[in-house]
């Protein structure tokens, strides 16, 4: 592609070396349809005539479908998808296909061809999140009224119900989609007509361009469009964050699968045995989320460390961008569905879960609210009751069984039916609290939402 200033051919060992096909080749139906909303301004500048316009098209759409049939031979001398489809159409059409790169540098090509990329796998990543939200809410309905004990420092806490540990992530996976919206808008601008860095003296109709190829707006400094991968950043960081909460989860799964806490099973699709323990039911799906997680978090900084030390505008470390970008997208599509099979088949031991929930000591708090509502004031009500709980475990005696009374006199003499977890979680009616009225009206605002988004 660029003979006229060379007497050597490039070093094998170089083309090795340089090559991104391997990688980049999936970016052809985006290619594609960029040559042939640049053709087509080509055209109604007066660049190329109709008939030529329509061989480039049509020789284009053969290529497209050649390479979705599996068909194409895409060559390593060729370097990357550009110059492999580009050569190869010229070589089907002839004249014609040699015009298709004026006014275009592979600069704004690729840019455009990796926007529209990213663009097409934020939809399906939504999607897919979507999908693991709808087998949370499914767990949430079936279990808006188990009640698990809440942790913190991984020491039980207070109780909540199931229902809202579930719908604490539909929360997070409410938020990546949100953010992947946002990532959606930024990058949705078109950057071809920038060029090689300095737009060209060739003006084609970008506006026109951009419309034909579903961008909002084109870019504004052809400089920065040529050096921005920004929205490959801000991407690899929704998938990160995204593939952290799923690790949580992963991590909350695993404890709630142990003999030790023994508050749900993992169907044996999900799961698998050992080679060497008959007894073992592992949840490596689990594991795994938590393992390549590590990889999305790679993949982001290995992006932000190839771009921060770069001049502008094109540099080919940028060729870089792509494998951790096709990586996190692959991993996290594969991480969301997996997950979604295995949250819907889950299944809570609920007499488990209530049992460990049951713990008097749960309720400690709601006994020095208790005290508050008979008027002591919060801090010296919770030390009255951290009294009660010394005075529990010195004797031995569960904390709904002491003598209130007989501890202090602040105590009002109906404190040990605080006891009750019915009662406590009925309290819990603010806004954001595990009531088990408040978790069966956010189901039913998610779902009406959904239905709304549809
Ligand atoms: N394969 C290249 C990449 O992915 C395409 C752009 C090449 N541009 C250049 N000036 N060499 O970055």
């Amino acid at each position: 592609m660029w003979k006229g200033r060379f007497t050597q051919d490039t070093s094998s060992l170089v083309q090795q070396f340089g090559e991104s096909i391997s990688f980049d080749w999936r970016l052809f139906p985006h290619d594609i349809a960029g040559s042939i909303a640049h053709a087509r301004a080509q055209l109604n500048a007066g660049l190329l005539t109709a008939e030529e316009f329509a061989s480039i098209e049509g020789g284009l759409r053969g290529i497209e479908a050649e390479i979705l049939a599996g068909g194409f031979e895409f060559k390593t001398s060729l370097e990357d998808i550009h110059m492999n489809i580009e050569a190869e159409l010229t070589r089907r059409i002839g004249p014609a296909g040699a015009k298709l790169h004026t006014a275009r540098s592979r600069n704004d090509q690729v840019a455009t061809d990796t926007r529209l990329y990213c663009r097409t796998q934020i939809d399906e990543l939504a999607e897919l999140m979507r999908g693991l939200q709808l087998a949370l809410l499914g767990q949430a309905e079936r279990h808006a009224a188990t009640v698990i004990p809440g942790y913190t420092h991984l020491q039980r806490g207070q109780p909540v119900t199931a229902g809202h540990h579930f719908l604490a992530y539909v929360e997070m996976l409410d938020r990546d989609q949100s953010r992947l919206a946002d990532c959606r808008r930024r990058l949705n601008v078109s950057p071809l007509g920038s060029g090689a860095l300095a737009g060209s003296t060739i003006n084609l109709d970008r506006h026109a361009i951009a419309a034909e190829l579903g961008f909002d707006s084109v870019t504004r400094n052809s400089m920065d469009a040529i050096a921005d991968r920004d929205y490959i950043a801000e991407l690899l960081f929704v998938i990160a964050l995204c593939g952290a909460h799923l690790s949580r989860l992963s991590e909350d799964l695993i404890l709630w699968c142990s003999s030790e806490f023994a508050f749900a099973a993992l169907s044996d699709a999900h799961t698998t045995g050992s080679s060497l323990m008959p007894q073992k039911k592992n949840p490596d799906v689990c594991e795994l989320t938590r393992g390549k997680t590590g990889r999305l978090v790679g993949n982001l900084v290995n992006l932000l460390v190839a771009m921060k030390g770069l001049p502008l505008t094109y540099n080919r470390d940028l060729q870089e961008d792509k494998p951790p970008l096709f990586d996190s997208i692959d991993t996290l599509a594969l991480v969301l569905a997996v997950n979604t099979e295995m949250v819907a088949a889950l299944e809570l031991r609920a007499e488990n879960c209530h049992r460990a929930a049951a713990d008097p000591m749960l309720l400690a708090t709601d006994l020095a609210d208790h005290l508050v509502k008979a008027g002591v004031p919060f801090r010296h009500a919770h030390e009255l009751v951290g009294k009660a709980v010394a005075e529990a475990i010195r004797t031995g005696t569960p904390l709904d069984r002491l003598d209130f009374a007989a501890l202090d006199p602040a105590f009002p003499a109906d404190s040990a039916a605080v006891f009750s977890l019915d009662r406590a979680l009925a309290a819990r009616t603010n806004p954001g609290s595990p009531s088990i009225e408040n978790v069966r009206q956010e189901i039913q605002r998610f779902k009406a939402a959904d239905d709304a988004a549809r």
